[in-house]
């Protein structure tokens, strides 16, 4: 694991809200990418139960309910905890406490100018009530990066401002110790476009019912895939069709292994002569054909779950003397460290 040869082994650290089972989205988005990063790279994944609460702190269940689930997601798409620590935000009290000296480094208008928690608080329509705990979850966030002192971290692009501000307080704290502490953060974008949701109209999520879930049965698959949004004005398979916005070529795109036949089936929609009929079978058999066995090993996974206890239970074990030991540095930055 820890090959000192390669000079360019990163320290990564990626997290997801734990508020529901992973699908599609996250399996293009970063999931396939943390699986090849883990045999390069010294990887911790973090089940962020503690920022799935900031928003979700009234029914508390939405997140416990997934934190297995979302480990068995892990698992089943082929993250190895041999190679990649799995941990637990919850279980990891330096976070916490990292998050209390950060907030006196960051002001509550830098907080609302992030544009992606204005445009969540917006969309949650919070107003004023937004909760304490959801306004500085970029702080959070900040914490739990720097605590595993990461260096690369690979998210979404809606992610990109919370990388910011952690670079931020990083700057901070390393300019108030007046030596290096910590290390500022790169983001590692995704080069697949956002996976829009089956029905072509919203960001996918997992409560909208409009993603397909890592363990939608082979029913739901085929249920999603027929529902899904092609060109309205395609009426008859003689006309020419549009591909772009058709949610059926988009996820082609994404999903089909052999883009040349792709690009085949477009050039013939475009024509007119190929029906959404055939289109939507083509990414059925091929959805069908990914998710099987993702969807069998996930279940085989579920149906021991004191095995994923143990997997999170010594990941964050481990997480749990690498966090502390940041939390050391950081409060000898404040001169706390007198007992
Ligand atoms: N904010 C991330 C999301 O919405 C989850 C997350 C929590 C995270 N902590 C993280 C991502 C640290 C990367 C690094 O999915």
């Amino acid at each position: 694991m820890n090959n000192q040869t390669n000079t360019t082994r990163e320290t990564i650290l990626t997290g997801d809200r734990a508020t529901g089972p992973l699908h599609l989205g996250h399996y293009v988005g970063s999931l396939k990418k943390r699986v090849s990063l883990q045999n390069e790279h010294d990887q911790t994944i973090l089940v962020a139960d503690i920022q799935g609460l900031t928003d979700n702190a009234h029914k508390p269940s939405k997140v416990s309910s997934n934190i297995l689930n979302v480990v068995a997601d892990y698992l089943a798409v082929g993250i190895d905890p041999l190679k990649t620590t799995i941990c637990m935000q919850s279980q990891l009290p330096a976070l916490a406490e990292l998050t209390m000296y950060y907030s006196n480094l960051v002001t509550i208008s830098r907080l609302e100018r992030n544009p992606t928690v204005k445009s969540e608080i917006k969309s949650k329509g919070f107003n004023r009530s937004v909760p304490a705990g959801f306004l500085t979850y970029p702080i959070s966030q900040a914490a739990d990066i720097t605590a595993f002192n990461a260096t690369l971290v690979p998210v979404g692009d809606d992610q990109l401002p919370m990388l910011e501000q952690t670079n931020e307080i990083v700057r901070k704290i390393n300019s108030l110790a007046g030596k290096f502490v910590l290390n500022e953060c790169k983001p590692l974008l995704s080069n697949a476009s956002r996976l829009p949701s089956t029905d072509g109209k919203n960001k996918m999520s997992k409560t909208m019912g409009n993603a397909i879930n890592l363990g939608a049965t082979e029913k739901e698959i085929r249920t999603a895939v027929h529902s899904m949004y092609t060109d309205p004005s395609h009426l008859r398979i003689e006309d020419p069709g549009n591909v772009d916005g058709n949610i059926v070529f988009t996820y082609l795109d994404a999903f089909y292994p052999d883009q040349e036949y792709v690009n085949q089936l477009k050039e013939s929609y475009q024509r007119g002569g190929l029906g959404d009929g055939t289109t939507k079978k083509i990414l059925e058999e091929c959805l069908q054909e990914l998710l099987k066995p993702i969807r069998e090993h996930r279940e085989f996974y579920l149906n021991d779950k004191a095995q994923l206890i143990e997997i999170l239970r010594a990941g964050s074990e481990i997480s749990k003397s690498k966090t502390n030991t940041l939390l050391h540095r950081v409060k000898d930055v404040f001169g706390l460290n007198i007992l």
